[in-house]
């Protein structure tokens, strides 16, 4: 009876949270203004459609030209090959062309979860491609690093350096991606209250279309997609929505 009554009340819920959902995507919260050229950094191929597709989709629908970086090929299992090749499909997917994406394949930044990338050779790299590139946001991982990932982690190290050193050029702000605890994580839409009461800089919240093409995007890594992968496109809270933090002291000069 019990177990009964919590499927209706979670069902209920559900719906009012996919209802939510509707209403609220293609609203960020605190949008972006005046931003021109946003750049996702990642570490492995899978980061941009797993943890960012909200914010992929978000940006491209308020027509923001966007390039990504991805500061490895995946070649754990010495699959980069193939999975570098996925990531640009899976960004095709979700409307980011292959012109726009960039894959750094060095051999002192393998991906690996216990391998700490070194902060001065990454920031360096970091750097140079936003220079290069008139980069004026950087979009990257928290300190915990969504899943923890050692390599995720050495990026939001790399842009905490470069962002604390005032080495990043004049204007170029950073926001990191909010890490929530693993209850959080997992409930997908039903998370979209929580996400809305706590305070967060920017909020995006995908649509049930645009949370389809997050959904192609993963489905073009196929040397990834184990059966918990799918589990995890089921309940992953990243599937739908994002919400982000400008890292400290940047925030004030791009509202004024
Ligand atoms: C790709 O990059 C170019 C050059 O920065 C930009 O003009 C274009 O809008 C970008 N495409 C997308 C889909 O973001
Ligand atoms: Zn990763």
């Amino acid at each position: 009876m019990l177990a009964l009554g919590l499927v209706a009340l979670l069902s209920v819920l559900w719906c009012v949270c996919s209802h939510w959902r509707d209403v609220l995507s293609g609203r960020p919260v605190g949008a972006l203004r005046g931003v021109r050229a946003p750049l996702l950094l990642i570490a492995h191929p899978d980061d941009e459609c797993m943890f960012f597709a909200p914010t992929i989709l978000g940006l491209l629908q308020e027509q923001r030209p966007l390039s990504v970086l991805c500061c490895s090929t995946g070649n754990y299992y010495n699959q980069g090959e193939v999975r570098r090749k996925e990531l640009f499909q899976s960004c095709a997917a979700l409307g980011i062309p292959a012109s726009n994406v960039t894959v750094i394949d060095h051999r002192n930044l393998p991906d690996s979860p216990n391998v700490h990338w070194d902060t001065h050779l990454l920031s360096d790299l970091i750097l140079t491609h936003i220079k290069q590139k008139n980069i004026d946001l950087v979009i990257t991982f928290d300190e915990k690093g969504i899943s923890g990932h050692s390599n995720h982690i050495s990026l939001y190290h790399a842009i905490r350096s470069l962002h604390d050193s005032r080495k990043l050029p004049e204007g170029c702000s950073v926001v990191v991606l909010e890490s929530v605890n693993v209850f959080r994580k997992y409930l997908s839409v039903l998370d979209i209250p929580i996400s809305w009461l706590f305070h967060s800089d920017i909020l995006y919240i995908s649509s049930k279309t645009q949370y389809r093409q997050a959904k192609d995007a993963m489905m073009c890594h196929q040397s990834q997609l184990l059966w918990f992968r799918h589990i995890y496109l089921l309940f992953s809270r990243y599937m739908a929505i994002n919400s982000l933090h400008f890292l400290h002291g940047q925030k004030t000069e791009k509202d004024s």
